[in-house]
């Protein structure tokens, strides 16, 4: 055996070379490893005892792509391009033996091989359009020829990876593997020794024929997927491709390729999308936990409170097979929380997405119960019953007496003190914060809320268990809101305060969307509905919404808010609310005027950045990306524009404390004081992260 590179290695067999990548943990195109495989290729094409190459990986995947760490050093020798070009053009036949993932650079390596196996489990993709990219290692133009343009189009517009089934049916592999992939891939690539026409992906084209006659096919693609992909650059790039290449000769297709690979590679949407990719993988890492903490068990779960929130947490548990049992007080509240996830389940079964079978498993996983002693054999309770501290303190007295010794207690609270509800119990220790997003069987986001005597074990099971119900968990401390709420707060007050100025909700709201959240604060406000925490008995008329709510405007419910809506819930501006606003800036001596899109823009995000920074000082986030992560995955934050506090980095810490201190001069208001963590940043230029 020979060491090309510490990445790669090169032995003989039988008169294959094969070449060996490990460059843990997921094999990507390193220079190393681009080296390795440069030299090897060469070596067995000047060496004559070597009829074929094989080209495999150790561990537990294929190459999953191009070093992502790499882009931001600059181009790196040898060339990803040259290492393909040669491979491509090689005079013996190269065989990828694939296992795991071939994504990105990965799969673009294999379409450079003449020959293709893979284990039944594999799976391929072009996912860059999920870092703001494309495929630049000649991926749009080789997978389109090896799977037709329709499906090539589709795989690098989702991202989303196909399995060796379909990868076989499709062409894109020639055998799946039984057994040994190493032995199998030897004994193909035996077999091909001495074929002297060499099947090469740039030489076909004959796949690509149906798109050149249905000249309308990728603007039917832009159409459909416009509405996901709003705001994105990279989709649209992606298209442009694959339409190159059924337009183009396959050179000048690259070409086309590689100048939209380097138009987003320099952009700020491929920057933000690269930062967040680690910043999702960080935020799973909780710093301060010994490496031998270890963990709880869960195998059983209990649910309090049948509602909205309680049914689409047992949802979670249910989709991947554990039992849960759901605890309501009264029979009819358990029936209708019963009945709304099964209605859930069999929205998904018509739209394809689930079996019958399914939908039936599921719901069986789902027991209701009357009594809190049914939780008694649970291994995490879960409380979401709604938002009242008395409340909640008189369930976890009673969980006290009813949990085993080694359960979980948790709280879904969105807002209250966890070391208060902690303290009733005699274990603080195995109290913790799950605070779950709406709707919660469908928002990824889990901010796992870390009391002052919460045990190291009870969060490592937490954040665990968090990924094994397919959630992205947050650690945070305590605080009024927590990380995603506390934040959401000022927003709000902002909103709240440029409206009573004159700035029309609707105005507001669009300034937001177009920023690139899916909906803005009023929107969001009425969806939730403006009757949260509001009562007839006591209004007062205090505010705007209070006054909304006199009205029986409690948002989208009523079909009335800040919007009127119609019939199929369309939105138009209701007068009624600028009226109200208006009324209360006159009693209240606010003087309307003209306000800037600019202005409310910055209005509405610069609190949001102050606020982070106040979180981070006081450690209540681990870390200023975890805050862009709770804010991506909860709140709708453009994944493209990265978070709050990767947002703040690229307008410059210095222009942030500017604008803070404008703000702060115009209205003459305390709130734009700049958090101490931000002035010191900013004055030693420094950055968030
Ligand atoms: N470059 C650098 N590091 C990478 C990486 C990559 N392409 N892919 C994964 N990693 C790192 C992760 O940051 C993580 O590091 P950590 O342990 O220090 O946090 C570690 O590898 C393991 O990754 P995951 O935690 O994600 O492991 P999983 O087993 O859950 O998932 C995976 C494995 C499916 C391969 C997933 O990591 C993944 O999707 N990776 C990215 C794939 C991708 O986007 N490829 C395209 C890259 S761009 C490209 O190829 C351009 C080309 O066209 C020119």
């Amino acid at each position: 055996m020979t060491a090309l590179t510490d990445r790669v290695d090169y032995t003989i067999t039988d008169g294959v070379a094969v070449l060996t990548l490990n460059n843990p943990p997921v094999n990507a195109l390193s220079q190393g490893v681009r080296q390795g495989i440069k030299e090897g290729v060469e070596m067995a094409l000047t060496d004559p005892q070597v009829g074929a190459i094989v080209l495999i990986c150790e561990g537990r995947t294929f190459i999953a792509g191009a070093d992502i760490t790499e882009f931001s050093q600059g181009l790196q020798e040898p060339d990803f391009h040259g290492v393909l070009q040669s491979m491509d053009a090689a005079s013996k036949p190269i065989v990828a033996a694939i296992h795991g993932t071939a994504l990105g650079g990965g799969l673009e390596t294999a379409l450079c091989c003449h020959y293709r196996v893979a284990v039944a489990d594999a799976r391929f993709g072009l996912p860059e359009v999920n870092l703001g990219l494309l495929p630049g290692g000649g991926g749009t133009q080789r997978l389109p020829r090896a799977v037709g343009a329709e499906k090539a189009t589709e795989m690098v517009t989702s991202g989303n990876p196909i399995g060796a089934t379909e990868a076989l049916q499709l062409g894109l592999i020639d055998i799946v593997v039984e057994g040994d992939l190493r032995a199998a891939a030897l004994a193909f690539a035996a077999d091909k020794i001495g074929t002297t026409s060499l099947p090469r992906l740039r030489d076909r084209d004959e796949k690509l024929q149906s798109a050149r006659d249905n000249p309308g096919f990728f603007d039917e693609v832009r159409k459909a997927i416009s509405r996901k992909t709003r705001g994105f650059l990279a989709p649209e790039y992606n298209i442009r491709c694959i339409e190159a290449a059924v337009n183009q000769p396959f050179d000048e297709g690259l070409a086309t390729e590689a100048k939209l690979f380097m138009e987003l590679l320099s952009g700020p949407q491929s920057a933000a999308q690269q930062y967040f990719f680690f910043a999702e993988r960080q935020a799973a890492k909780v710093v301060d936990l010994p490496a031998d903490t270890a963990e709880r068990p869960i195998n059983k779960v209990g649910v309090i409170g049948a509602g909205t929130m309680g049914g689409g947490i047992a949802m979670n548990m249910a989709n991947v097979g554990l039992p849960v049992t759901l605890v309501e007080v009264k029979q009819e509240a358990l029936d209708r929380g019963l009945a709304v996830v099964r209605r859930n389940y069999e929205n998904t079964a018509r739209k394809g997405r689930l079996s019958a079978e399914e939908v039936e498993a599921r719901c069986k996983l789902i027991e209701g119960s009357l009594e809190m002693q049914d939780l008694h054999d649970c291994d995490l309770i879960i409380e979401a019953v709604f938002e009242n501290m008395a409340v909640k303190q008189d369930i976890f007295t009673r969980l006290d007496s009813i949990a085993r010794d080694d359960a979980i207690l948790a709280s879904n609270t969105s807002a209250l003190d966890l070391n208060e509800i902690a303290g009733v119990t005699g274990r603080p220790e195995s109290v913790i914060g799950l605070h779950f997003f709406s709707p919660a069987n469908v928002m990824k986001l889990l901010e796992v809320v870390r009391g002052e005597k919460t045990g190291d074990d009870v969060i490592k099971t937490c954040m665990s268990f968090a990924r094994r119900i397919r959630k992205v968990p947050v650690l945070v401390g305590v605080c009024h809101g927590f990380v995603g709420n506390r934040i959401l707060f000022q927003r709000q007050f902002q909103a709240d305060r440029l409206a009573h100025e004159g700035a029309a909700p609707h105005v507001i709201d669009k300034v937001l969307y177009d920023f690139g959240f899916p909906m803005g604060p009023f929107q969001m406000s009425d969806l939730a509905g403006l009757d949260i925490g509001w009562s007839k008995e006591t209004s007062k008329g205090a505010s705007v919404k209070d006054r909304l709510c006199e009205l029986g405007r409690f948002g989208q419910k009523s079909s009335a808010g800040y919007y009127d809506y119609d019939d199929n819930r369309v939105p138009t501006p209701a007068p009624v609310a600028t009226e109200l606003f208006a009324e209360f800036a006159a009693r209240e001596g606010i003087a309307q005027r003209e306000i800037s899109e600019q202005e409310i823009l910055d209005r509405c995000l610069l609190p949001m950045i102050n606020e982070g920074a106040k979180i981070l000082q006081e450690g209540i986030a681990q870390r200023a990306s975890d805050i862009d992560v709770v804010y991506v995955y909860g709140y709708g934050w453009p994944v493209y524009r990265g978070g709050p506090m990767h947002y703040a980095n690229t307008l410059g810490l210095e222009t942030v404390v500017e604008k803070l201190r404008k703000y702060g001069e115009q209205t003459g208001s305390d709130f734009w004081q700049p958090a101490e963590l931000l002035l010191k940043l900013a004055g030693e230029g420094g950055r968030f992260g």
